[in-house]
């Protein structure tokens, strides 16, 4: 009992390629507010969506192996490209459990679909991997996927423009072709993009709900350690960021985010 105790009150690690995971943490920080939590953005080498497979399987095996070493307790990758990816990667080569994004937001997006149509935007990684048209087809074959490459939004978002006018016109690039389906429901597939929802919103029809990662893998989370038992029994909750590049800006840009200061943030070298 005392070894499950102590197990269930480490922290649960989350990783990014940089501060799209933070829409992750928010939700995980609202639906888990007991538990403490290590993040880690890995700023030296965002963006993952530009680079190929063994290299974001190596960069999201070196933060796994760093996580293990600050004993979390479970991963949460709060990234779609490395959960496309590298999940299983990182699953079967792991003693602890890892949990991606990609299917619990194909679950919430089939629940949510009354058209039968979902767009998906993401990076050329996650896009090019097929893993959302692969979910889809083992869950609900009968519903169309558009899919769309957005490779400029995370640039923009990591530059802190998510609200310019820049990033309203890239947006409308984007998905002009897209909005001309009958889709009632667009799948943020990348962690970034809930930073770009005021953005968004200007031009994506009221009826399209939006489907972001946080809220579906954090109930996936919260399942997970409910049934094993995992929920943190003590008393008092802590939080820690690790970046591999620019503390200070993922500070700033990330409070921003967060409403409130991260801190500590501390810059580690895990090459
Ligand atoms: N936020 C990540 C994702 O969900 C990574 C984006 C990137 O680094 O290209 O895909």
């Amino acid at each position: 009992m005392t070894q499950i105790n102590s197990i269930a009150n480490r922290p649960i690690g989350v990783f990014d390629s940089g501060l799209g995971g933070l829409t992750v943490l928010k939700s995980l920080e609202k639906q888990l507010p007991n538990e403490s939590f290590l993040y880690f953005g890995d700023t030296a080498h965002v963006p993952y969506g530009t680079k190929s497979k063994e290299t974001v399987i190596r960069y999201s095996r070196d933060i796994t192996r760093f996580l293990i070493s600050k004993e979390v307790k479970l991963i949460v990758i709060a990234c779609n490209t490395a959960s496309s990816i590298a999940l299983k990667y990182l699953q079967d080569n792991s003693k602890i459990p890892i949990i991606g994004v990609v299917e619990p937001v194909v679950r919430e997006s089939v629940s949510n679909t009354k058209s039968a149509v979902v767009g998906v935007i993401g990076t050329r990684a996650t896009i090019n991997s097929n893993s959302y048209r692969l979910m889809f087809n083992s869950i609900e074959p009968e519903i169309s996927i558009i899919e769309k490459a957005c490779p400029l939004f995370v640039p923009i978002i990591e530059e802190g423009w998510a609200e310019t006018e820049t990033a309203t016109q890239v947006a409308e690039i984007y998905l002009k072709s897209m909005l001309k389906s009958n889709l009632d429901t667009l799948v943020l597939g990348c962690t970034h993009y809930p930073i770009l929802i005021p953005t968004l919103k200007k031009i994506i029809p009221a009826h399209v709900n939006l489907i972001s990662s946080g809220d579906p893998v954090s109930k996936t989370v919260s399942e997970y350690l409910k049934e094993h038992n995992l929920h943190s029994k003590s008393d008092t909750r802590y939080e820690e960021f690790f970046v591999t590049d620019y503390p200070q800006q993922f500070n700033e840009i990330g409070s921003r985010f967060l409403g409130r200061k991260l801190s500590p943030v501390t810059q580690v070298d895990i090459s």
